[in-house]
């Protein structure tokens, strides 16, 4: 329980990554977390891809980066591998059971020591022609949507400080 607590504060977003890959073992166990997330009436809506084929991250790296108006960013970092979340925009709840699935595999990454970051623009990048024929490789049929990428790596360099919490974030009604 301590140790939960302690990942749930500690984890912070990870920018720099050293380029050796992770292992199976630790890949699984994030991958296990993210799939036992919580989702609305457990109608599991999302699809959690685990991408580790460098020419694909390149791929959709320039699309992200095409996307975020600068061509020549990594906005992976180098991460050697890149999780993405879609979810099935036909259930309710899609959006909010894609994010459960995202926060899981952060915390999970941060559990078993790799660094991790939330990348934005998924939806887009899926809801191109490119990421559609993406789709259609991996078999994901349906009308998903690209909830986010998780990057997952070894942290390089020095672990960010958080930022210190505004004032009124929690509300206590007693
Ligand atoms: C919905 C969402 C989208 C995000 N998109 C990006 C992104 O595209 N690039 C990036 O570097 N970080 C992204 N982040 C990470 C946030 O910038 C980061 O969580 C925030 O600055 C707080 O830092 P921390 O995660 O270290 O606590 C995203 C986070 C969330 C929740």
């Amino acid at each position: 329980m301590k140790t939960t607590l302690e990942d749930l504060k500690n984890r912070r977003s990870c920018r720099t990554y050293r380029p050796e890959q992770i292992t199976e073992e630790e890949l699984e166990q994030v991958l296990q977390a993210g799939m036992y997330a919580p989702t609305g009436s457990g109608k599991q809506s999302p699809r959690i891809v685990a991408i580790q084929n460098a020419e694909v991250i390149g791929q959709l790296k320039k699309m992200n980066a095409a996307l975020l108006g600068n061509p020549e960013a990594d906005p992976f970092y180098g991460a050697p591998t890149v999780v993405v979340v879609l979810a099935d925009r036909s259930c309710p709840t899609y959006l909010y059971d894609g994010s459960c699935v995202m926060d899981n595999l952060m915390n999970a990454a941060e559990a078993v020591g790799l660094g991790s970051c939330w990348i934005h623009r998924a939806r887009e990048e899926f809801e191109s022609d490119q990421g559609k024929a993406l789709l259609r490789q991996w078999g994901i049929e349906g009308d998903y949507e690209g909830i986010g990428h998780c990057l997952l790596g070894y942290r390089a360099g020095e672990r960010p400080d958080p930022a210190p919490r505004k004032k009124d974030y929690i509300v206590r009604v007693n």
